[in-house]
């Protein structure tokens, strides 16, 4: 995942376009005032807001118009055309906004607006926010008495930053072990540890943001127990912390290898992680990857790109073949032995020496670097000590409520029923986490949000191969493809019971936008699901 370069392209909308010349609905990526533009006609009205999403820089006129919002094609972002607002994640900044006349059929982009002071509109403050534009200082409050957030991951920040969004004014505050976090934690496998992107990428904001939003964050410190009787947190310095309303977005935990000679593996869940990799690299040539999962062949990717030679041991036959089919699993395994991976598939890990990986066919690969991605664990000490109800996961309702009363679950922790699928669903997303924070953050507030997007994850190796994954299907009757497999340019859906239930792609970005709008627009058919959870009082 590249960010996308700043080049200038398509007409210059400050000069003018014809009216005549554009269709209702068309995207025109253009520029104006040195800055890419994208102008929208939804009839009656123009819009014009920014051509790059602020994401990643996709742009934004590949992305599929649904209503007067725009949507992203590489993560599926939302950005409100009126205002430019950054309505769902992963996006967190908003789009700039113009202003646009029509006259005499030329349709012109006229002037940029000044953040925060369009008609009244709630602008979310962008990522530099100035702490005299903080809407915590012009909005009125409504809401718990605080809100406390256990951990300050995906979904702990979007939560955070969606309370002030939504004009919370309350205290907030968000409690993390992990010095570093908030964080892009996708990166970490990826542009990040292949040596392509900077560490100032990471952050996902500046400190000074969350200190203009008035957002503590308690960096270096756990949560170490939760009353859920006296609304009370402890953490690991001693102290205590009362809420009003408690997010838990704990996360999860790499599963560790129990091997002999284990202690030399490498995990990688946190920018520490990925940093104490990095400072191993200099002295490596060799390295295995233990998994074939989407972190280990990420993993695996970025090594190459740093120039060692690679292997992937694993227990199946074919790689993410149970999560994505056959012929995706195949793919996937050829592009990787083109760039020079070797392939260990059907074999288990022994033991672990200096210098080698020992496999059960008394095999040995040369491994100056071991770093293993089999799967993580939800985190959910804390809940389970508290009391509240699990399953294979910290139980919510749809309005991602846990059984006690003011305590919400978000992210990986959070098994919710799953409004498209019918089914409760626990999944390791960054977009889910980052939007299951969000409305966390509305119900907080008094709203009754139901979770009900449609589950969405991508996956990148190498500059050739990027998955998109939309929907969620655990098993399926049939396998329909779009495209050329073999030529990373195809579409795949996921059939049960004679419809598509997810689709995934390979270079096609916008088919899985689309379908992701499609699975939109059939889930607002379905009658709304019973609550599933209720919230108990303690
Ligand atoms: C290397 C890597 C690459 C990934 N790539 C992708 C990708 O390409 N696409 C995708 O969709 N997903 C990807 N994921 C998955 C995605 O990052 C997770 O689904 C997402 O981060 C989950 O968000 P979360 O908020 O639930 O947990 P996290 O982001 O893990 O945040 C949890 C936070 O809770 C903190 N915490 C834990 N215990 C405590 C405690 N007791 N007290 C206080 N704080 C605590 C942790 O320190 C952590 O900061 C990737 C994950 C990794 C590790
Ligand atoms: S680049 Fe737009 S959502 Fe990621």
């Amino acid at each position: 995942m590249t960010a996308q370069s700043d080049e200038l392209s398509g007409p210059d909308l400050a000069a003018g376009v014809e009216v005549s010349g554009i269709a209702p609905g068309q995207l025109i990526a253009g520029h104006a005032f040195g800055e890419p533009v994208l102008l929208v006609h939804v009839e009656p009205n123009w819009f014009a807001v920014g051509g790059k999403c602020t994401h990643y820089g996709a742009p934004l006129d590949q992305g599929v118009l649904v209503s007067e919002t725009i949507r992203c094609p590489w993560h599926h972002a939302c950005f409100e055309l009126h205002n430019g607002a950054a309505s769902r994640a992963p996006a967190l900044i908003d789009l700039p906004s113009y202003d646009v006349a029509v006259e005499s059929n030329i349709v012109r982009v006229t002037r940029k607006r000044d953040h925060g002071q369009t008609k009244g509109e709630s602008h979310r403050p962008r990522g530099s926010c100035a702490p005299e534009r903080c809407l915590f200082e012009e909005r009125p409050t409504t809401g718990p008495e605080s809100v406390l957030i256990i951990g300050g991951g995906a979904a702990g920040n979007a939560c955070a930053e969606m309370l002030r969004r939504e004009a919370y004014r309350g205290p907030v505050i968000i409690i993390d072990p992990d010095p570093d976090a908030p964080y892009d934690r996708p990166n970490l496998s990826k542009d990040y540890l292949a040596g392509n992107a900077p560490e100032d990428w990471l952050p996902l904001h500046p400190r000074e943001f969350y200190a203009a939003q008035h957002i503590e964050i308690l960096s270096g410190l756990a949560a170490t127990a939760i009353d859920i009787n006296s609304k009370t947190v402890h953490l690991s310095d001693g102290s205590t912390r009362e809420y009003g309303c408690l997010l838990i977005a704990t996360g999860a935990t790499p599963m560790r290898l129990d091997v002999p000679g284990g202690d030399r593996i490498n995990y990688l869940r946190t920018l520490g992680d990925c940093r104490a990799i990095i400072g191993k690299l200099g002295a490596a040539k060799t390295a295995v990857v233990i998994g074939a999962s989407f972190i280990g062949l990420e993993v695996a990717a970025s090594l190459v790109a740093r120039g060692l030679k690679v292997s992937v041991a694993a227990p199946e036959t074919l790689p993410l073949e149970r999560v994505l089919g056959r012929e995706l699993g195949t793919l996937i395994m050829n592009v990787h032995q083109q760039h020079g991976v070797t392939f260990r598939l059907g074999r288990k890990v022994t033991s672990i020496d200096e210098k080698n990986v020992a496999l059960d066919d008394g095999s040995r690969l040369d491994a100056d670097l071991v770093i293993a991605g089999i799967g993580v664990r939800p985190n959910l000490q804390l809940a389970e000590s508290a009391g509240l109800m699990l399953d294979n996961g910290l139980a919510v309702n749809e309005f991602l409520e846990t059984s006690a009363s003011g305590v919400f679950a978000a992210g990986d922790v959070a098994r919710w029923p799953d409004a498209y699928s019918d089914l409760r669903l626990r999944v390791e997303h960054w977009v889910v986490a980052e939007r299951q924070g969000q409305v966390v953050a509305r119900n907080m507030l008094g709203n009754r949000d139901r979770f009900d997007d449609i589950p969405f994850f991508w996956s990148e190796h190498y500059d050739k191969l990027s998955i998109r994954y939309t929907g969620h299907v655990e098993r399926w009757d049939e396998i329909r493809i779009e495209g050329d497999v073999m030529k990373s340019d195809c579409a795949v859906s996921y059939v049960v019971g004679g419809k598509r239930r997810a689709m995934a792609t390979i270079n096609r970005d916008r088919r899985n936008l689309q379908t992701e709008v499609e699975l939109e627009t059939e889930l607002l058919l379905k009658p709304p699901p019973a609550v599933t959870v209720e919230a108990v009082e303690a």
